[in-house]
């Protein structure tokens, strides 16, 4: 193994030792298997690849300064793939055989997991997508489930200093009762234009607004979208973007700091009123906006105007990355330890 700068590492794909794959064939998963390839023998008329019969999902294995490897609340991704798997009618990986997987691939790569205080840590992809081949549009019959790891940094690369966002009124990532809900490829494939447009524009991500009526902040890019004020951390309630968990987890974390929590609609005037904004996800951790910009209505929402974030973003995020990386007590019982 090349020696890796810890420290410096993008959010991007590094090759691991090992990553575990299973198949679903004649109405039943096969085995787990180990793999040192980094490559998958597919048929060419694969629903995952014609018809986007797939879902994905993201979690982060973290390195204690205890040297013990945490997994963050790998249940809820599991249930989430289910969730996923039904929203673009694939057979589900069972839970227990998600657990299996995750965990025998981050034991098999534990010399890949950043170490404590890098600031990086092991992502983890489980993917799953239709392996059986057909024409027609219809779901296939076999399934391919693997999970492969790669150590990363944080998405945003400012890490914990401000990023500036772009609002996207040309684009819809979901409709309101399309497959925003769920953690599919297509999702992806349709933010890529809002995406593409706001990095050549210089901003580190797009918002994208209700489909409907372009009236409320659904999330930003590939996380969630929260705004702070009066002590009360605001995140959007939406038919169309994914239920993120690290969103959910600081809805809890803020109950425990004594700071409210509303998860409803947010006009976006409402984001001239808030004092911080910011993005929250796996691999986004929880990333401070310093600026929104709306080009079609000309407006521009500044935050954290001193290039630092605010203070109830730090308090979210100490104590959130503090259970996370085992500093603080996990009273949530969010944490397993991978033995
Ligand atoms: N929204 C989108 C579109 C995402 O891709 C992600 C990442 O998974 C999130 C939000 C954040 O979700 P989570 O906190 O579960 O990682
Ligand atoms: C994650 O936060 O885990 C994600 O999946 C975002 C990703 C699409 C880069």
């Amino acid at each position: 193994m090349e020696q890796l700068n810890w420290k410096c590492l993008p959010f991007g794909y590094i090759k691991t030792d090992y990553n575990v794959r299973c198949r679903y064939r004649d109405g039943k998963w096969g085995d787990l298997e180990v793999s040192s390839s980094e490559y998958i023998d597919v048929h060419i008329a694969a629903t995952g690849l014609h018809y986007g019969q797939e879902a994905f999902e993201g979690m982060k294995a973290y390195m204690g300064r205890d040297g013990k490897v945490r997994v963050f609340r790998w249940d809820e991704n599991a249930k989430r793939m289910i969730l996923s798997a039904g929203g673009v009618k694939m057979t589900p990986v069972p839970e227990e055989l998600f657990r299996e997987a995750v965990f025998k691939v981050i034991n098999l790569n534990k010399k890949f997991v950043p170490p404590y205080g890098s600031g990086a840590n092991l992502y983890i992809r489980p993917l799953l997508f239709g392996s059986g081949a057909e024409v027609g549009v219809k779901p296939a019959t076999e399934y391919t489930f693997l999970v492969f790891v790669t150590p990363v940094g944080p998405y945003f690369r400012e890490g914990i200093s401000p990023v500036n966002m772009m609002i996207c009124r040309d684009v819809d990532r979901a409709a309101p009762l399309g497959t925003g809900i769920f953690k599919v490829g297509g999702n992806y494939a349709a933010s890529l234009r809002a995406l593409v447009k706001a990095k050549e524009l210089g901003y580190s991500s797009t918002i994208f607004l209700d489909a409907r009526e372009k009236k409320y902040i659904d999330e930003c890019g590939p996380a969630n979208f929260f705004g702070i004020k009066d002590n009360t951390y605001i995140t959007p309630k939406s038919e169309s973007i994914l239920n993120s968990i690290t969103n959910k987890s600081l809805i809890e974390v803020a109950g425990s700091l004594g700071i409210r929590a509303e998860r409803r609609r947010v006009p976006v005037e409402e984001l001239s009123s808030f004092t911080e904004a910011g993005a929250c996800g796996t691999a986004a951790v929880i990333s401070p906006i310093g600026k929104i910009v709306d080009p079609d209505k000309n407006m521009i929402y500044e935050y954290c105007k001193d290039g630092k974030p605010g203070e109830v973003t730090m308090k979210l995020y100490n104590k959130l990355v503090g259970i996370q990386n085992g500093d603080v007590e996990d009273e949530f019982g969010w944490m397993t330890v991978v033995e």
